[in-house]
This record gives structure tokens, C-alpha cells and sequence, in this order.
């Protein structure tokens, strides 16, 4: 089902919008720190919204990375 490799950061986080891990990542690195300028950059949490609780779990994780 995963049609690019077996590295978790290739998964998708956001399926409304395609946006994966990895993606969140470097956008936070480029200073997307908060959530709604994460969501902005990135358009996650911006179809059904099931994906915010990953995101934000995320970048909490990325915080203290
Ligand atoms: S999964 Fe992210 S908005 Fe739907």
C-alpha cells in the first residue's frame, strides 16, 4: 500500500492534502513553529481535519528533537 519506501517519514500524515512527515519537518526547520502557520505553509488540517492530532503530536516531537 505504501508506494514510496519503508522510511516512516515517507508516509503520508495528511491524506487530504498528500503531506507527509518529512514535510512537516523541513517546514518546521524553516520556522513553521506554531500550528495554524504549519497549516498555512503546509495545508494540513485543512480537508476533514483528521489529521490534526498527528500534526500537532508531531510538532511537539520536533520541539524537543
Ligand atoms: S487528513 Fe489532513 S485535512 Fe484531512
Amino acid at each position: 500500500m505504501n508506494t514510496f519506501n519503508t522510511e516512516q517519514d515517507e508516509e503520508i500524515i495528511c491524506h487530504c492534502t498528500g503531506t507527509s512527515p518529512s514535510k512537516i519537518k523541513t517546514l518546521y526547520k524553516e520556522g513553521c513553529t506554531n500550528f495554524e502557520a504549519m497549516s498555512d505553509r503546509s495545508g494540513v488540517c485543512t480537508g476533514c481535519g483528521g489529521c490534526e492530532d498527528s500534526v500537532r503530536d508531531l510538532m511537539n516531537d520536533l520541539k524537543y528533537a
